[in-house]
């Protein structure tokens, strides 16, 4: 039996993946700790709160002495590290939150893994720490060589934490790997991005704020698609390697917002240019080869089939965005731990 820590398992990837690996492994346990920020919601974990190979603990990466009491007590197999500040529009209003849980986080995730001798750390990071790519060079594609190159205080707290974690490789021995993904989309994303917002908006007939032009491009990739990767790498990667994720799903904003539209049955006037987000990255473009040509990963869902999943998954689950988005997720909260 083989156990695994998932730290921010109550956000969009983490819980994802709890559910990925409970679902494909009968005989591993998933221990998930999470803040409860506003972006995580044990909402989104109810599917597996009863599973007896599953246990949530509500703590903050930060807290040294509850993290290390926690790897003293679990006997951990691996980490996975998802917990993070994770939106750059909230990154450029408070930056210092970002750096706290991105970068400190990840020390304290690390020193325990040393401590404790946990045989693998992973960390789940982001395609930002490249950069941008311009939009008129189709041909050019983020590999695992292509330099750091930050754009806000997100990414750059992103890229602070991979630094630290390649050093702790060289200098300690920790058994690392990095993942950098592009955008993901699929169920359980938090309404403030893209994608949800798009969809939650248009139901309810409101504007849709697009971000200058709309012709910035991003790199899709399904959510299920980025936790079978991380799964991969957990199992198989080589220690010390950093691999990027992505599954050339390459989309102008506007295009995937007028593709939701459509699909709801809406109207295009509904788009409403706003004014950019400072600093804002043109073109995200992942080259996968090393993990495809190494690990054998591909992604399954391709765009057109991931963006009608994600759409139908938010008409069947209403109570879950309404619940997110209106604050009663704390109170969910208060009631299933309030009194433990
Ligand atoms: N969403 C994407 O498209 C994308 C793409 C590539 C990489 N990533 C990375 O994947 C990871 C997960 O992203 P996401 O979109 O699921 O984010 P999210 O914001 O939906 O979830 C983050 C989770 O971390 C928790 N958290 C925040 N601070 C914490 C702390 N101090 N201690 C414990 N838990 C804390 C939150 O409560 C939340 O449940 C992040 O590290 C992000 O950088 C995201």
């Amino acid at each position: 039996m083989k156990k695994l820590l998932v730290t921010g398992g109550a956000g969009f990837i983490g819980a994802n993946f709890v559910y990925y690996i409970l679902n494909k492994y009968q005989d591993r346990q998933v221990v998930c700790i999470d803040k409860l920020t506003y972006a995580g919601n044990l909402e989104t974990l109810k599917g597996v709160m009863d599973n007896p190979n599953f246990k949530f603990v509500k703590a903050d990466i930060t807290d040294r002495e509850t993290v290390f009491k926690l790897f003293e007590e679990e006997k951990f197999d691996a980490v996975i590290n998802f917990a993070a500040e994770s939106h750059v529009d909230r990154s450029i209003v408070e930056p210092e939150v970002f750096l706290k849980t991105n970068i400190l986080g990840t020390q304290v995730l690390l020193d325990a893994t040393n401590k404790y001798n946990v045989p693998r750390y992973h960390q789940v990071s982001t395609d930002e720490v490249y950069g941008d790519l311009p939009l008129d060079r189709p041909d050019l594609f983020f590999t695992e060589d292509t330099p750091i190159h930050t754009s806000s205080p997100y990414s750059a707290s992103k890229a602070s934490a991979d630094l630290l974690v390649l050093a702790y490789y060289r200098t300690y021995k920790t058994p690392v790997t990095i993942s950098r993904c592009s955008n993901n989309y699929g169920p359980y994303h938090f309404p403030e991005k893209l994608i949800p917002l798009m969809i939650v908006n248009a139901l309810h007939d409101k504007a849709l704020p697009v971000y200058g032009e709309g012709i910035n491009v991003r790199d899709w990739l399904y959510v299920e698609d980025h936790c079978k990767a991380i799964d991969m790498i957990v199992n198989d990667g080589t220690v010390g390697e950093i691999y990027n994720i992505g599954g050339h799903n390459e989309r102008q904003n506007i295009e995937v917002v007028k593709t939701i539209i459509k699909a709801l049955g809406k109207d295009e006037s509904l788009i409403k240019y706003v004014t950019d987000r400072p600093g804002h990255d043109r073109r995200y473009a992942i080259d996968p080869t090393k993990i495809r040509t190494e690990l054998g990963w591909y992604p399954e869902t391709d765009f057109d089939t991931g963006i009608q999943k994600t759409i139908d998954w938010y008409l069947e689950n209403r109570e879950w965005w309404q619940n997110v988005m209106d604050g009663s997720y704390q109170e969910y909260y208060e009631k299933m731990y309030g009194n433990k």
